[in-house]
């Protein structure tokens, strides 16, 4: 109800402003305005707004709360632009004023709604005039060459994707970057090691599996740790490569492309859209960086190393925590890599992406990595005026036992597997539930049914958490048809576009909409909240309230759908109602688009 609110606010800001004229004059010279305090009602009881500004304004205006209540709604009562908007100012308490919205503008909105692809959900530069259309960075999924994805990559892919769609949606224009470990030390120890166990490696392509390449990884750092001939040997392979020595270079796009390939197969599988720029880009402006750094006198050399200290503000600033920037030997860190991403990001086109906003989705472990980058930057004056940077944590993914998630040797679960698992369970559902129902289905139906099901389980369960609390992993509960599950949106999305099909053509005649019922009026009032949800979410980065908020939608839909006739009531009542079905079919399909989940037609 973004639009009916900014339409009230005028009115309610109008109506302070005519009761008090002259403490209106007052505050605008001092550049500041009487602030109505118009929010949303706390209880339904209440309306639909409240004005609770009376109270903290009566010292200011030297009279009781009550007689300012009544003074403004005596205005509010004259105008007759509020009078089309809402139908009662009513006073309550100690000079509190509940307002209640005109049915026929509840009406009209929906209306507008269902003709609307975009379902009332404002582009971020209709709202906001003073911010300019911009773009911004989403820094997500970034797993690491020569490793495993984890299910925090998972995590991350699964948020960042969604964070980036209604980003999208909101009229943003997305970077959506993959920033992948791709260089740095290891490299040198495992081309190294490849050499002398498997030197096809790094001459051929698809010569390893994966799993082998990572084991290679881990007998490399073990020799690493232990041999000091082949740390000399892995140094020296680092600076052939960090120097651009073509066999090297080789033999490093050959690794990654192993990696890729695996990575890739799991985003296919998720539907995620997303751009490589790994870490191995900005090797390139790493000098630039400690130039500027110098420049701006942040460096303190210490035992041979660059560093930056920083106060540590949770230990009342007696601690110190300190980056290195460039290590004794010359090399370079992970830290030094983001801050020349950063630099870049914010830089303009053609030397950056001149990006306003960045976004940077990890597990919450990478915190402090985060805060120290970012006050680097803004000491150094990176970060351009009006931008915005930040890091979106989350918690752990736990097993049903409240440990890290492993497979029951112990292992970590491959991702592959962990979607795999997800996908045969809900094939598993489906079949019996087919049975239970008599019903007989092509291979092709369960395939597609059950793929979209069992992903769709792993996303959501992901997303309908708060992300900052850890999360325990459980396949039955994400795949329960009950509950705030993907499975149960799915089926009540696919359900009530049922019902609103079966109501007949496509262009029902909405012109004269007609709601009665209270349960209609309950389910109006929580469509339209759809666009406040989405702006909310972009603004706070919380995918789990669309979560919770598509949950209670269909729940008050079943509600509405319980109680009150639809196909059988007569003509008017009919058409309203059906009206109400598809705007909620259009809200819950819009809805789990921007979280990833596409919607079924059958299931
Ligand atoms: N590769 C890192 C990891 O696996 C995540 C990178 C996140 N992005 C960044 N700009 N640091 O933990």
């Amino acid at each position: 109800m973004l639009t009916l609110s900014k339409g009230l606010e005028i009115q309610v800001q109008n109506a302070l402003e005519k009761a008090f004229p002259e403490a209106a004059a007052q505050a605008l010279d001092s550049g500041s305005k009487l602030n109505p305090q118009l929010v949303r009602a706390s209880k339904p009881e209440f309306g639909d707004f409240q004005i609770n500004g009376a109270l903290q304004l009566s010292k200011q205006l030297k009279t009781a709360p009550r007689e300012i209540a009544e003074k403004i709604i005596q205005e509010l009562n004259r105008n007759e632009r509020f009078l089309t908007i809402c139908n009662s100012a009513v006073i309550a308490g100690p000079g509190f004023i509940n307002l209640t919205l005109q049915p026929e503008c509840l009406t009209s909105e929906i209306k507008t709604r269902v003709k609307d692809p975009r379902i009332g959900v404002p582009k971020r530069n209709f709202i906001d005039t003073h911010t300019k259309y911009s773009r911004v960075v989403v820094d997500f999924s970034s797993p690491n060459i020569a490793k495993e994805m984890h299910v925090g990559h998972l995590r991350s892919t699964i948020i960042g994707d969604s964070l980036a769609r209604i980003l999208e949606f909101r009229g943003y224009e997305v970077l959506r970057i993959n920033h992948i470990g791709d260089w740095g030390t290891q490299f040198g120890m495992l081309i190294t090691h490849l050499k002398t166990v498997a030197p096809e490696a790094l001459t051929k392509a698809n010569a390893l599996e994966l799993e082998n390449l990572v084991e290679f990884y881990k007998q490399a750092k073990q020799k690493f740790d232990s041999d000091e001939i082949f740390q000399k040997q892995s140094r020296e392979e680092v600076v052939r490569l960090q120097a651009g020595d073509s066999l090297s270079i080789k033999a490093w796009s050959l690794l990654c492309d192993q990696s890729r390939r695996e990575f890739q197969q799991i985003y296919n599988l998720l539907d995620i859209q997303i751009h490589e720029r790994g870490e191995s880009f900005y090797n390139k402006y790493l000098a630039n960086v400690i130039t500027e750094l110098t420049d701006a006198n942040l460096l303190i050399v210490d035992q041979g190393a660059k560093c930056i200290f920083l106060d540590e503000k949770k230990n009342k600033g007696s601690k110190k925590s300190v980056i290195i920037i460039q290590k004794s030997d010359g090399g370079f860190n992970y830290a030094t890599t983001d801050l020349a991403a950063l630099r870049y990001r914010f830089n303009q086109v053609p030397e950056g992406d001149g990006a306003s906003r960045i976004i940077y989705v990890t597990d919450a472990g990478q915190a402090n990595h985060f805060e120290g980058i970012f006050e680097i930057a803004k000491r150094a004056n990176w970060i351009p005026k009006g931008g915005r940077i930040e890091h979106v944590p989350f918690g752990l993914v736990q097993g049903p036992d409240g440990k890290k998630l492993k497979t029951r040797s112990g292992e970590t679960i491959r991702l592959r597997d962990l979607l795999d698992e997800a996908v045969n369970r809900a094939e598993v559902d489906l079949k019996l539930r087919l049975q239970k129902e008599g019903r007989e289905e092509s291979e092709e139906f369960i395939k597609n049914v059950s793929t979209t099901v069992g992903i769709a389980a792993v996303k959501y369960a992901d997303l309908s958490q708060n992300r900052i609390t850890n999360y325990q992993f459980s396949f039955d509960r994400m795949l329960a048809l009950q509950g705030n599950t993907a499975p149960y949106l799915l089926y009540a999305l696919v359900r009530i576009s049922g019902i609103a099909r079966r109501g007949g053509s496509d262009d029902l005649n909405i012109e004269n909409l007609e709601f009665n019922e209270p349960q209609e009026w309950e389910l109006i009032r929580e469509l339209l909240k759809f666009d406040e949800i989405i702006v909310e979410v972009e603004e706070e980065l919380l995918p789990n309230r669309l979560c919770t908020y598509l949950f209670e939608l269909s729940q008050i839909f079943n509600r509405f759908y319980e109680q009150v006739p639809i196909l059988k009531a007569d003509m008017q009542n009919r058409i309203s109602r059906l009206t109400l079905c598809r705007l909620t079919a259009k809200t819950l399909q819009l809805g789990m688009n921007l979280l990833g989940i596409p919607s079924l037609e059958r299931m």
